[in-house]
């Protein structure tokens, strides 16, 4: 079966870790006996570059023609001035939303090998952690009605959050799927003391809470979330959120795990098409240097493999790989502390070798 998978490379470090994984898949064809297809798409600042907007057409067609996208990263102070609708950011919220993802899969978890790298105190975290974040992904405030006007103190602007039901619901659904998959502990974040989406958000997750009395479910209010993310973060197994809660929560969790760089994710919708990035940024400061650590990227293909292809083994010799390379004290420079350092390049090499 060949596999048709749509590159969107983006800006700064994007190429250069997208490349990684497409190296890793490349290996895992080559073991497993698959075919995997792959077909660059411009997005970010390239595409504005190239043909003057973040998101073209053809790259929303190629995609949703693909069996699954992986992406790089976008954005960069070349684009950082351009308006609100024309900046790279605003790419990536169009190819969710054209792609219907609205479930954004964001795990959080402390490798063993790392733990020195954990700003958190030791007894803390002497259990490690293990989270999953699911943050909702194409409602809320991000996509609700904007603009600026007039108002009682002169100019002014505004953004609206609203939830419908079906939104709710159905990430609500895969939160309790995936929370019935793993520890069975799911914690809903919301400002349910302030916001009526919230309190409606709160209603619906309790309904749907009887049908999976196998999951404990809790509500928690996100100032209190962010509080005990960094008190005791071994207390949450899977979080389900609004999307700007996500957003901000999910930061702090990949914080906590001391690396930006390791972190993948997955946006996924109602059908096996998903979009896999990970969830640092473009870091336009080491971009080309061959510097940046590509372990997110290729997570983010090994996600890709598990949720999109069903490729359960394949999938678990990428992060199989990538653990025994951490485990051997192989480091890219942002968790190297100064030590020896590997280049994309070659640490992308040392775990293909250990496939
Ligand atoms: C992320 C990013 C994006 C988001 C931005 C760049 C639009 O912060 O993927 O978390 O908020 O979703
Ligand atoms: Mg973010």
């Amino acid at each position: 079966m060949t596999y048709k998978i749509g590159l969107l490379r983006g800006d700064g470090i994007g190429p250069e870790i997208v490349d990684s994984a497409v190296r890793v898949l490349e290996a895992i064809a080559t073991k497993y006996n698959h075919k995997f297809e792959f077909t660059p798409y411009l997005i970010g600042g390239a595409a504005l570059d190239a043909c003057g907007v973040p998101l073209p057409e053809e790259t929303v067609k190629g995609c949703l023609a693909s069996d699954s996208v992986l992406l790089g990263a976008v954005g960069g102070p070349k684009w950082d001035t351009l308006p609100g609708n024309m900046r790279p950011e605003k790419a990536l919220l169009g190819i969710r939303a054209a792609m219907e993802l609205f479930t954004n899969l964001r795990p959080a978890k402390l490798y063993p090998a790392l733990k020195g790298d954990c700003p958190l105190r030791e007894d803390i975290v002497a259990n490690g952690f293990d989270i999953m974040i699911v943050r909702e992904l194409t409602g809320g405030i991000y996509f609700g009605e904007r603009g600026t006007r007039e108002g009682k103190y002169g100019e002014e602007a505004y953004d609206t959050e609203s939830y419908s039901r079906m939104e709710i619901e159905r990430i609500a659904k895969v939160a309790f799927e995936t929370a019935r998959k793993r520890n069975k502990k799911l914690t809903s974040i919301d400002k349910a003391n302030v916001l009526d989406t919230s309190r409606l958000w709160r209603k619906i997750v309790h309904e749907m809470a009887a049908e999976y009395p196998d999951v404990e479910c809790l509500d928690m209010l996100v100032d209190n979330a962010a509080m005990q993310l960094v008190r005791n973060p071994a207390q949450f197994d899977v979080i389900v959120t609004s999307n700007m809660f996500g957003d901000i929560l999910s930061d702090e969790a990949s914080q906590i795990t001391g690396s930006i760089g390791m972190l993948p994710s997955a946006s996924l919708g109602n059908t096996t098409r998903g979009l896999y990035e990970p969830i640092h940024g473009s870091a336009p400061d080491i971009a080309g240097m061959n510097k940046a650590n590509p372990i997110a990227t290729i997570l983010s293909a090994a996600m890709m493999l598990l949720y999109s292809f069903n490729l359960v083994e394949e999938s678990e010799a990428i992060v199989g790989a990538v653990d025994r390379v951490l485990n051997a004290g192989y480091r890219t420079a942002d968790i190297a502390h100064g030590g020896e350092a590997l280049g994309t390049k070659e640490m992308t090499d040392k775990i293909i070798e250990m496939l």
